[in-house]
């Protein structure tokens, strides 16, 4: 069918990618080496072993272009995989824009976010390692909700450590990981040693990704049968979601386009590279395609941070990388969109941004909220707060495309779904989102903190 017919492009399930894509391979400039946050020389396996299985270690030092999806995961994956990639049809008619809009739906996913394209093969390798445990941090609690079907996929227990302020906003997460089996805490926590010292020193704090992260860490390194797994920033979560772009692009041929723009929310950056890194190839081979990260004004860790080595958590328990940061302890206001309030980015990201071949945008939250109910009531999808700086950012491609005369292809990822986020969805119907942007002095205040590395 021609892409004039098409509003729901579907890949038959024999077209489910059998390698993942690492964009190691074709990097102009490998990503500086992550450092051990004691000595801070540069990581060894052994120095990640308390918390990963080896096969993950050994995908995220990998060089290799192609990795291939173990079987069981592939079978997993079938169950919504390929997603969908859909043509905006009705958006479009209402911005009157000569653009063609497409959104790839992850949120068709049983949990409702692109985190159980990781979640999934996370849990398969520590099994296969013979782990029983795992714990995580979770920003908006989709990961959490991922990882608690994927542990309990593979007969294993999961502990998630929530941001205290996505706990409070968003109730039934909780209940969601439940239904899985997995056991949910409200960050910080008195659970841990770091949790405690957190709560002494601000009881009122709304929590951050930097604290749950040293909680979860701290959670697994106790245990000889536990191990940690993180839901973005790192490299395997990166080249887990490119399952994501390389469908997009064997849909785009189905309609025989191919996108100007490639647009994803970024928070600790997996879904943006998912899309995107597949792309990545054919940029270099000098095709004219634009990959767009959007983040919040509030957080805004690639437009204004400093690309320049620090902890993943607050603690300084992971990997020094790397990477765009605010300052590992940062604490960015309590917006809606708490998967995208993490203060570094994917070290892999980082290294691509900064060699200029990727771009990045901020926006404010209130803006984000009017394209989501634009969203809502064009395409019938509510998006998570998360998704929709990505369907912001599309809606204003469109429009400049108008504007200029410009029939341009975007394409954006819909991460997720936000069924639970209608309490956010209330607040902005009550007049009570506010536009938060983070001020150059506490973004100076915040990076005077950043561990010195020689
Ligand atoms: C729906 C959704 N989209 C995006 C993100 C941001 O994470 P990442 O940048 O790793 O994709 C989150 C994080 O929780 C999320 O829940």
């Amino acid at each position: 069918m021609s892409r004039e017919e098409l509003t729901k492009i579907i890949l038959p399930e024999e077209k489910l990618p059998k390698y993942y894509y690492n964009v190691q391979a074709d990097m102009p400039n490998p990503m500086a080496p992550g450092l051990n946050p004691k000595t801070k020389k540069p990581l060894v396996p052994s120095d990640l072993t308390p918390i990963f299985p080896m096969n993950i270690i050994e995908q995220e030092v990998s060089k290799e272009r192609y990795i291939e999806i173990p079987k069981k995961v592939r079978e997993i994956y079938k169950q919504w995989r390929p997603s969908p990639l859909y043509r905006a049809r009705r958006l479009e008619k209402e911005l009157d824009t000569p653009c063609r809009i497409y959104y790839k739906y992850e949120g068709v996913s049983p949990v409702g976010s692109h985190k159980l394209n990781t979640a999934i093969p996370q849990a398969y390798y520590n099994k296969e390692a013979g782990i029983k445990r795992l714990t995580t941090e979770t920003g908006a609690g989709q990961w959490g909700t991922a990882l608690s079907l994927a542990t309990k996929m593979f007969d294993l227990e999961c502990a998630v450590y929530m941001v205290k302020i996505s706990f409070k906003q968003k109730p039934y997460r909780r209940v969601f990981m439940q239904m899985y089996g997995g056991e949910c805490f409200s960050s910080p926590s008195d659970r841990t040693e770091i949790g405690r010292r957190v709560l002494r020193e601000h009881p009122d704090t709304p929590g951050t990704l930097g604290i749950a992260i040293s909680e979860a860490v701290e959670d697994a390194v106790q245990r000889d049968d536990t191990n940690y797994a993180l839901g973005s920033v790192l490299n395997h979560v990166c080249i887990h979601q490119s399952i994501i772009g390389q469908e997009v692009k064997m849909q785009m041929e189905m309609v025989d386009d191919y996108p100007d723009v490639v647009i994803g929310c970024s928070g600790g950056g997996s879904n943006f590279s998912g899309i995107a890194f597949p792309f990545i190839p054919d940029k270099l081979k000098g095709k004219k395609v634009r990959l767009v990260a959007v983040e919040p004004v509030a957080c805004p860790t690639l437009t204004k941070g400093v690309f320049a080595y620090d902890y993943g958590d607050v603690a300084g328990l992971t990997p020094i990388m790397k990477m765009y940061t605010l300052g590992s302890n940062f604490t960015p206001a309590g917006i809606h969109a708490g998967g995208l309030r993490y203060h570094g980015e994917s070290p892999l990201v980082s290294q691509l941004y900064h060699d200029g071949l990727l771009e990045a945008k901020a926006l404010k939250q209130k803006e984000v909220f009017d394209a989501a109910l634009l969203f809502a009531r064009t395409e019938g999808i509510v998006p998570a707060p998360e998704s929709a700086h990505a369907i912001k950012a599309a809606i204003d491609e469109a429009l400049e495309g108008k504007k200029e005369g410009v029939a341009k292809s975007i394409v954006l990822n819909l991460s997720g779904h936000g069924h639970l986020d209608l309490v956010s969805y209330e607040n902005y119907f009550s007049g009570l989102i506010e536009n938060v942007i983070m001020s150059e002095k506490e973004i100076q205040d915040s990076l005077k903190k950043l561990p010195v590395v020689e």
